[in-house]
């Protein structure tokens, strides 16, 4: 049996962090206790790691990115993009399904797992199925409990993935119910957005001269607000279990969202790190690097989206990695691709404005709630899913520490104080230092 102790650990399974050490053998956590580990535990391990008081958090589980695979490599691989994650502290992830052919059906969703054995990840890989118009049916002889979720893009976005509507909307949403699958929903209504966008191409001419700056009115919060109502609706209607995809509007927060503990809610959401910046939210701050659906909207918003993970009303945090290219984003105007790679910095830099625990809360036990999935929890039994993180002097973030393909960041030069020294999957260390190690047996 493989024994690896990691003591003189602070060790984040609460709000406040005590130090511990915690014995991993094999793939789980065997015990965790306060203090110094005693000697004799430390000589009879096979790798005793001091921590040097470097906080050990359960690893993250990030339920919303793009890792690209297949058919848009060029922006990045399940196995770069799981590099990045691990790099960031996350050791499970959901892929979104808006791929080259896009992931529609259970074969494609089989062919996506399969590659990632194949390949290799550095973390655990999910990918999830999206519903398109006529992809209903199929889930009619699924089995409760065989997904964890469906995506829908009820408003379409990177890929052009199409929802149902009317009927195969409403048998989705009866289907769903009647399975307990969740609905995760990327809602911006796509009628307010044509609408906004023939108002900007009569002010500006054609999409290429459209102002990056004019992005977030165009994706405006109506369009958001109307979307999200009509998910809603629909959900209570049907008693479906509805996740909102990256929440980004105050008016969500207070018109449809429920405050308290995420267990037994029907409506459930989840906001990004790039909603919740305190900087980003100025809109001076961004540029076509931060063009993303939907837009981020005001420091008000950013504000209240803070204040929602405290009471309960936002329940998840997921970063929706989404790398392209950097020629890609930086198109002229309203060409600027939409989405950003964030994965590998998103909790350094949220750990300067939120506290750890709220964020290891929302990206551990939120997920685990909703989607019915094993998280660690940092107790005995638990996958030792692990991630070993230092206070260190300020530093920037550059793009010369990016592990994703496209080799960008809009979090370029931002000043962080946290380091994700070494990253463990089911007690296997997939990331340390800096460099890749070994990956995931999938
Ligand atoms: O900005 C976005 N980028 N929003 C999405 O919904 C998709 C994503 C992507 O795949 O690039
Ligand atoms: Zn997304």
């Amino acid at each position: 049996m493989n024994r690896t102790l990691i003591h003189n650990a602070r060790i984040v399974d609460g709000p406040a962090p005590r130090l511990g050490y915690i014995l991993v053998e094999d793939t789980r956590i065997a015990l965790k206790a306060s203090g110094p580990a005693p000697q004799s535990l430390i000589d009879s391990t096979s790798e005793a790691i001091d921590a040097r008081e470097a906080f050990l958090l359960p690893g993250l589980v990030d339920t919303h990115v793009h890792f690209r695979e297949p058919g848009l490599e060029h922006k990045g691989d399940i196995r770069t993009e799981s590099l990045a994650a691990a790099a960031g502290g996350v050791t499970q992830v959901f892929d979104m399904p808006n791929t080259v052919p896009a992931t529609t059906d259970l074969s494609a969703l089989a062919a996506k797992t399969q590659a990632a054995r194949e390949k290799g990840a550095y973390v655990r890989y999910t990918p999830l199925m999206g519903i398109v118009p006529g992809g209903t049916a199929q889930l009619a002889s699924l089995a409760p409990g065989a997904l964890p979720a469906v995506k829908l893009f009820l408003g379409t976005s990177t890929g052009n993935m199409r929802s149902p509507e009317g009927r195969e909307l409403e048998e989705l949403f009866r289907i769903c119910a009647a399975l307990a699958l969740p609905i995760i929903v990327h809602a911006e209504d796509n009628a307010i957005i044509a609408r906004n966008m023939d108002a900007a191409l009569a002010r500006y001419g054609t999409p290429e001269a459209i102002p990056v700056s004019q992005h977030h009115h165009i994706r405006s919060r109506e369009a958001c607000l109307r979307a999200s109502a009509a998910a809603v609706e629909l959900a209570e209607r049907f008693g479906t279990r509805l996740h909102l995809a990256h929440v980004t509007t105050a008016d969500e927060v207070h018109q449809l969202l429920c405050e308290g503990p995420t267990k037994g809610k029907l409506i459930t959401a989840e906001t990004t790190p790039l909603y919740l910046d305190p900087a980003l939210a100025d809109e001076n701050m961004r540029t076509a690097l931060h063009k993303v659906n939907p837009a981020i909207k005001t420091p008000a918003d950013a504000q209240a989206l803070r204040e929602a993970l405290a009471t309960g009303a936002i329940d998840t945090i997921a970063t929706d990695h989404a790398p392209h290219l950097l020629h890609e984003k930086t198109q002229p105007g309203m060409k600027a691709a939409s989405g950003a790679p964030s994965v590998q910095f998103a909790l350094p830099l949220m750990l300067t404005y939120l506290d750890m625990w709220t964020i290891v809360r929302k990206m551990t036990l939120g997920p685990a709630d909703i989607f019915g999935i094993t998280a660690c929890r940092l107790s005995p039994g638990d996958p030792a899913d692990l991630t070993l993180l230092r206070e260190v002097p300020e530093y920037r973030i550059t793009a010369d520490l990016v592990l994703s393909r496209c080799a960008w960041t809009p979090f370029e030069n931002r000043l962080i104080h946290h380091r994700v020294e070494r990253t463990w999957v089911a007690g296997t260390t997939v990331y340390a230092d800096g460099q890749p190690s070994a990956t995931v047996a999938l």
